[in-house]
């Protein structure tokens, strides 16, 4: 009877940690409630894993309890210290995590467990290798962006036949352990299984380039997703089939999502090989043409700033490696009081992870009504005084629109040359994440100010102070 009533207990505590995973993201949908969403998935989690760990039957409290300890302390020190750009390492080494422990679940059941019938048995194989390919990819995913290895893909003959030659030797070692016979082979070649899929999942990883590396990210969040589906399965746990559905499903909306604001396909990004070949795309600095820049100093920059009617702020990666988005507010306030109308241009896929702007920004205080979608701002960017790119670099390449022979041509971009001036503020002429030259910085209406972001926009502030 008392049992009977836990077990109902653990049920409804399940569907009630469902119901908040949902809300959670929900919330996660809007930089206004992003917070509370993610604050009702963490206490949707915390109702799981009580309810788990008071069901009848589980043993070794101690060890799990210690581990999630351990775990804990690693995760609050790492999502405290993290730097915003990094991000994405960090979103690929839980996912990481995520995979693994869905693998590890899945054979230790294989070992441990005499009544597994045919379909628990194709879920353990399954959870097996969707675990183990999304555990050594999001770790090469990882090393690439960490830069321990080059971000560039890494490309060798009969890549794909080796990949293919792989696969198929999975899934006959697969059936063989589905269709049984003896128990200590079937151990085996689960295990055989196990280590096939970890080479697999790297080295699916290792052609693809560091530009698309966010999106091979999501690609692997939405494996994680599914991986853990199917330990929830063999677990019989209902919460982290939910769980693992919710991101599976928001990993491959995610992934073709970036892959659309790329203008890539998911099969170019994950066989294309982008970056590979050499990505000056025709341009006249590719043939060897030295093109004309106009450098200008702080105080010429703040002038036009100073007296526009309309300056529209375009962010970038370089704003968040500068952690310059305090200052970037403090200069548009500034411009505000003197009447200018500010509005900031987000690119959805300006920075290293979706929402990187938004984040950063928000960090600020900036108010959302005053961030502008891509396709509401590029309309405006014509009655613009000035559009000053803080950081960012490849999300303004007129390449995109004009030169079929660029690597990005096509992707959707923001149309900043069309503003009656351009101040561009970064430390070089280096190129951004896609690693192509940028016509944008030789247009005759735009003026380069170079330095770090934080630094250039402390310097405006004052000269337009001054102004
Ligand atoms: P990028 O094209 O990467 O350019 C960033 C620029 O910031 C660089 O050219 C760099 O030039 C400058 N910079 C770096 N540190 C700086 C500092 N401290 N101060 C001033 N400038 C600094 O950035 P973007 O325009 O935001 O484009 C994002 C890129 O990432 C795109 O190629 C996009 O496809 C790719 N990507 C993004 C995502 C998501 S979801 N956001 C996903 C996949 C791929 P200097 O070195 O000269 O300073």
């Amino acid at each position: 009877m008392i049992e009977n009533r836990l077990d109902a207990a653990i049920d409804i505590s399940y569907l009630v940690a469902a119901v908040l995973f949902i809300l959670g993201l929900k919330g996660l949908s809007s930089p206004a409630t992003a917070r509370r969403g993610n604050q009702l998935a963490a206490v949707g989690m915390a109702v799981a894993v009580i309810a788990t760990m008071v069901t009848p039957g589980l043993e070794n409290h101690l060890l799990m309890i210690v581990a999630m300890a351990i775990g804990a302390v690693l995760s609050i020190y790492a999502a405290q210290t993290v730097k915003m750009t990094a991000m994405p390492q960090m979103v690929a080494i839980f996912n990481g995590t995520g995979g693994a422990a869905s693998a590890l679940v899945a054979v230790a059941e294989f070992m441990n467990r005499n009544d597994l019938d045919r379909g628990g048995i194709v879920t353990i194989v399954l959870g097996t290798i969707v675990g183990a390919i999304s555990f050594t990819g999001s770790m090469v995913a990882y090393a690439k962006l960490q830069e321990l290895m080059p971000g560039r893909p890494v490309v060798y003959p009969a890549q794909q036949i080796v990949n293919a030659a792989l696969g198929i030797a999975i899934v006959v070692l697969s059936i063989m352990v589905v269709l049984g016979g003896d128990v200590d082979l079937g151990r085996a070649l689960l295990v055989g299984v196990l280590v096939l899929a970890l080479v697999l999942g790297a080295l699916v990883v290792l052609p693809i380039g560091g530009a698309d590396m966010p999106v091979v990210i999501a690609i692997q969040n939405s494996l994680t997703g599914v991986a853990s589906v199917f330990t929830g399965l063999v677990l019989s746990n209902q919460a982290l089939v939910v769980a693992g559905l919710l991101v599976g499903a928001s990993g491959v909306l995610l992934s073709s999502i970036m892959a659309k604001a790329m203008n890539r396909s998911l099969t170019n990004v994950l066989f294309g090989a982008f970056g590979s070949v050499a990505a000056g795309g025709g341009g006249a600095a590719a043939q060897g043409e030295a093109l004309p820049v106009r450098s200008v100093t702080p105080e010429d920059a703040a002038v036009p700033l100073a007296y526009a009617e309309r300056v529209v702020i375009v962010p970038g990666y370089g704003l968040a490696v500068a952690q310059a988005q305090h200052v970037v507010r403090e200069l548009a306030d500034l411009l505000e009081q003197r009447g200018v109308d500010v509005r900031y241009a987000i690119h959805p896929v300006a920075g290293r992870m979706p929402g990187h702007m938004n984040v950063l920004l928000a960090e600020a205080n900036v108010s959302y009504d005053d961030l502008y979608e891509m396709d509401v701002i590029n309309g405006e960017f014509a009655k613009t005084n000035v559009a000053l790119v803080v950081g960012a670099n490849d999300v303004t390449n007129p390449a995109a629109r004009s030169n079929p022979g660029s690597p990005i041509y096509g992707m959707p971009i923001l149309d900043v040359d069309q503003a009656q001036q351009v101040i561009v503020l970064k430390r070089s002429m280096k190129s951004g994440f896609a690693g192509i030259e940028n016509e944008l910085f030789h247009k005759e209406n735009t003026s380069m100010l170079f330095g770090d972001a934080k630094e250039s926009l402390g310097k405006l502030v004052a000269a337009v102070k001054a102004a």
